[in-house]
């Protein structure tokens, strides 16, 4: 399976904080934005990720991530000159995805939780047509909408609705088929002038082929895209770090723990930023790894 992230958008919700850098280069607690969503795809066993952005955005980006192969990773890299919506990523992403089933993420999508790589993992194993995943939420006018029947069953999915059918807001991590890139190719733009990943989605509910897992609510899911939500995200993440010893969503660590590097791969990557808490966490996190503990 390949990885996309989307790093794209002009982030105006939060000017003037993004008016000269990108909204998935700000920090959240102790690294930056993107790196939640590259854990996300990493966690889900996802080695090839292509990073989608914007010209200016795709430099720095890219001399943030590298290549990835200190990471045991690959990152590619692709302009999104204008936003013209998420379902363009898979146009923007087709070479890329060359015929086999994807893992699309937001950039400013952040997923931590107990069990969430095992559940990722398990729905990541085998995707026929759409896998979705619902949060429940107090304000769904602002998300996509999946409504499920009593048997948990998807019945419709609808964009930032007036009145949700339901309280789940479908989140910004999809996993599609190898059908999706030419889903993406008919679709029309919506009235606000963008190709809708709702689309895609729906397209794939009405081939039966949608399906929405809604996630525990001890599952932390944030859209990290408005000032209330980025400080909550950076709470969050320092919270966690404080209560359990643990950094969410660091990446030396998870490729550690994934087996894409060993431990003194990893450890080497820490020293690099040993004036950091950050840099010593992987340090230690490197040190103490016996090649045995899951992610
Ligand atoms: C986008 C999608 C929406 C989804 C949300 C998740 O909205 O269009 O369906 O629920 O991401 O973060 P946006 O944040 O671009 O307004």
């Amino acid at each position: 399976m390949k990885g996309i992230v989307l790093a794209g958008g002009s982030g105006t919700r939060l000017h003037p904080t993004t008016r000269v850098t990108s909204k998935q280069l700000l920090p959240v607690f102790d690294k930056p934005m993107v790196y939640y969503p590259i854990s996300t795809l990493m966690a889900a066993g996802i080695r090839d990720v292509l990073v989608i952005s914007a010209p200016d955005a795709l430099r720095a980006l890219r001399a943030l991530l590298g290549d990835g192969a200190r990471l045991g990773m690959r990152f590619a890299y692709a302009e999104q000159r204008r936003p013209r919506g998420i379902a363009e990523a898979l146009l923007i992403g087709e070479e890329h995805i060359a015929g086999r089933s994807s893992a699309l993420v937001l950039g400013d999508n952040l997923f931590h939780g107990p069990g969430f790589p095992d559940l990722l993992r398990g729905a990541a194993a085998s995707v026929d047509g759409c896998v979705l995943f619902g949060s429940k939420v107090a304000d769904p006018e602002r998300y996509g909408v999946g409504e499920v029947d009593p048997s948990g069953r998807l019945v419709s999915i609808e964009e930032k609705p007036e009145l949700p059918k339901s309280d789940y807001a479908v989140t910004g991590l999809y996993l599609y088929d190898a059908d999706a890139v030419e889903i993406a190719r008919g679709l029309r733009p919506s009235a606000r002038g963008e190709l809708e990943i709702t689309d895609v989605n729906r397209a794939y509910l009405d081939r039966g082929k949608a399906r929405l897992v809604t996630l525990d609510s001890d599952v932390m899911w944030i859209d990290a895209g408005t000032e209330e939500s980025l400080l909550e995200a950076s709470g969050y993440a320092a919270a966690f770090a404080r209560e359990h010893g643990r950094r969410i969503a660091c990446l030396e660590e998870v490729a550690l723990r994934m087996g894409f590097i060993d431990a003194e791969a990893c450890y080497g990557l820490g020293v690099e930023m040993k004036d950091s808490p950050y840099g010593r966490y992987v340090m230690d996190a490197a040190r103490h790894w016996n090649g045995t503990q899951q992610r």
